[in-house]
């Protein structure tokens, strides 16, 4: 594991998007796992205007995202659908052959995830995964839990991850009670797996799971034994560490 300490949420944001950038330009047909969440949003600003500026080009990514609301149709506006094209796809070149988000509107969650697994093996698994960090230590929709979900499944959101999410929608009641997410499997195989971790509000977290045991109970923990775990963390999230 090793740790970036970044000055701000500015300062991570851009380190995130130059380990990511790098990764494009030495593979340009990299397979990126990525995020949604407040925390890689800055990082996908500064992508798109390194985009525009003409120094990285998308025209062969694969992108592979964490997760999804099951229910929520790709235009609903709170779905991770639609956060990825507003806050990145619409704004680069990624192929939209080339853009994957499990299918939140499929009823069958066994369908869904099996399909979405295979997504994953088709393309060879990823060479980058971005990671945000639930205040309850989920990574995707990898929940605390008795033991580690492998493959893509279905999640019941805990109380604290509807509660972080409702400030997205208009009541806490509307925010969705299950989710399509990636396992720990295909998170754990990825070549290289980046955080970003920011605020006060999640150095507790950071502390727990990445200087404490590795438990399915804080699913980030994991993290620990990845051979190239790199975490950005502003100094807010980093104070306790
Ligand atoms: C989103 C995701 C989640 C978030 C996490 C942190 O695709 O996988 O695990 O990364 O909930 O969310 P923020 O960044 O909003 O604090």
């Amino acid at each position: 594991m090793k740790i970036i300490k970044a000055k701000d949420y500015d300062d991570a944001s851009k380190k995130v998007a130059n380990i990511i950038s790098a990764q494009v330009i030495m593979k340009p047909d990299a397979v990126l796992g990525l995020a949604t969440g407040s925390s890689p949003i800055g990082a996908y600003e500064y992508l798109i205007k390194w985009f525009k500026r003409g120094d990285v080009d998308f025209s062969e990514v694969t992108t592979i995202n964490l997760d999804e609301y099951r229910g929520l149709p790709k235009t609903h506006d709170q779905s991770y659908w639609y956060f990825m094209h507003k806050n990145f796809f619409d704004h680069v070149n990624v192929p939209d052959k080339n853009i994957n988000v499990p299918d939140g509107s499929n009823p069958d969650a066994e369908v869904a995830c099996r399909k979405y697994d295979e997504i994953i093996e088709n393309a060879g698994g990823l060479d980058l995964q971005l990671l945000g960090l639930g205040l309850d230590g989920h990574i995707g929709f990898n929940e605390p839990a008795d033991t580690f979900v492998l493959g893509t499944h279905c999640v019941d959101l805990t109380e604290s991850t509807i509660e972080a999410n409702q400030r997205f929608f208009a009541s806490k009641d509307e925010v969705p009670r299950q989710a399509y997410t990636m396992g720990i499997k295909h998170i754990m195989q990825a070549k290289k797996v980046v955080m970003i971790v920011t605020g006060a509000n999640k150095a507790e977290i950071v502390k727990e799971a990445f200087f404490g045991p590795v438990t399915p109970q804080i699913p980030a923990s994991i993290l620990q034994i990845h051979p190239d775990f790199i975490l950005i963390g502003d100094e807010e999230a980093l104070s306790l560490v």
